[in-house]
């Protein structure tokens, strides 16, 4: 039996995990078993509980309970934290996802005690080194054994850093292998969209209408904590009410809500609030944003994942920052990178909301990455 320990902490973490999950579960409880630690770093229940509950993945074994903190306190405490069930566990490989302060603090611990580290949605890349994230992927990917990329521009780029595909198993830290895999997420959002149907009721309870709203999400430090960038994000959504028929849901982050009434100007912020188009509300469940995504005329997102789900649910997206580690999405022409500049949002906006020719080929997978990961895993066990 294959022991190993799954690092959960960010929101995306927690939506990525239930995959994994639940493909052990399904096809692979005889040979893994998983053990679970949460680092705390999201803890509201909206943020966290939500989705343990909603996507069946199982209680976390541990939970750090790190909380929230400027970078080195947290990720300082997560390592400590991580090595000491690391050293408890004595697990066989150390799975971490995407490229939050959680991924960080697992590759430190991990790699120092000779752990194999999976990085799952390894190779994605920025090239915007001031994102804290940027950091986060490259010094998980360059302490891993096994990374599984989601795309070919993510494999490619871990080639372009030496990574050398003609390695075969078993793999090692000095060794290691790459994969592309496709995208655990697609595998969650075709899994979770026909329950979505059946059990959410957040367009009913929302009064909105198919094809009638538009999403966004917000919650990038960039973006929230710059006001200038608030500021001309708001002023684009405040133009767009003006243009487009039904209203903007804006299911907020909190970090972007404790920020919204201190970044605005007292103006825009006391627009914005007034403005019965403009539909803020609190994070909503995985169910819910499935429903919203794809019934929403169009999406408008810093997010990495409400960036491929748009795509999955092939509905444009305005991306609000500078650039992209989802190259593919822009390529296909379903995205259109507009960072935090008004005018280009509003262009953006212009372009799209007409646009009913895009196609939408399938760059992230079949639906079945988690089970490909597993049996990379299982094979290169020695
Ligand atoms: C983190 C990740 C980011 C990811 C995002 C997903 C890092 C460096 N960033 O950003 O890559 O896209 O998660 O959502 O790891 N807060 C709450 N309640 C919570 C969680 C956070 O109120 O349950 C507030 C706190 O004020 C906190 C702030 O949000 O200070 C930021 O949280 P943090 O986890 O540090 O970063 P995120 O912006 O969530
Ligand atoms: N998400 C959610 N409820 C919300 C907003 C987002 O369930 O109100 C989901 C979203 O569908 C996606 C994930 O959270 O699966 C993305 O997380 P987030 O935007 O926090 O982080 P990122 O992907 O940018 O790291």
């Amino acid at each position: 039996m294959i022991r190993i320990l799954t690092v959960i902490g960010a929101r995306p973490q927690i939506i990525k995990a239930a995959a994994l999950s639940r493909a052990i579960r399904n096809h692979f409880k005889r040979d893994i078993n998983e053990v679970i630690l949460h680092t705390g770093q999201h803890y509201d229940r909206n943020m966290s509980q939500v989705f343990i509950e909603e996507m069946a993945i199982p209680e976390p074994d541990y939970n750090l309970e790190v909380g929230s903190g400027i970078h080195g306190v947290q990720t300082g405490k997560m390592i400590m934290g991580i090595e000491e069930v690391l050293l408890r566990e004595k697990p066989d490989y150390l799975v971490l996802y995407g490229d939050t302060n959680s991924t960080l603090a697992g590759a430190v611990a991990g790699s120092k005690l000779h752990v194999p580290v999976v990085h799952i949605e390894a190779g994605l890349r920025s090239f915007n080194k001031k994102m804290p994230e940027e950091i986060n992927r490259i010094a998980c990917d360059h302490s891993s054994t096994l990374l599984f990329s989601p795309t070919m521009t993510g494999y490619h780029n871990l080639v372009r850093e030496g990574f050398d595909p003609t390695l075969k198993p078993p793999f090692s830290i000095d060794r290691p292998g790459i994969y592309h895999c496709g995208d655990v997420m697609y595998d969650n959002s075709l899994y979770f969209a026909s329950i979505a149907r059946e059990r959410s009721n957040i367009l009913e309870k929302l009064g909105l209408v198919k094809n009638e709203f538009i999403l966004g999400t917000i919650h990038r430090d960039n973006n929230t904590d710059i006001p200038e960038r608030l500021n001309s994000i708001f002023k684009a959504i405040m133009e767009i009410t003006e243009i487009f028929m039904g209203p903007v849901v804006l299911p907020l982050h909190p970090r972007t809500f404790k920020v919204l009434k201190k970044g605005l100007s007292n103006k825009l912020y006391s627009d914005v609030v007034n403005n019965s188009k403009i539909r803020i509300i609190d994070p909503v469940s995985f169910l819910d944003i499935i429903i919203l995504e794809k019934n929403a005329k169009l999406i408008m997102t810093d997010s990495g994942g409400v960036q491929k789900e748009a795509y999955f649910f092939k509905k444009p997206g305005i991306i609000l920052r500078s650039e992209t580690e989802w190259k593919e999405i822009v390529d296909a022409g379903a995205g259109i990178v507009a960072d935090a500049t008004t005018s280009k949002i509003i262009d953006a906006f212009m372009e799209l909301v007409e646009k009913d020719n895009i196609e939408y080929p399938e760059i992230f997978g079949d639906g079945h990455a988690s089970e490909f990961i597993l049996k990379k895993i299982i094979e290169n066990y020695v």
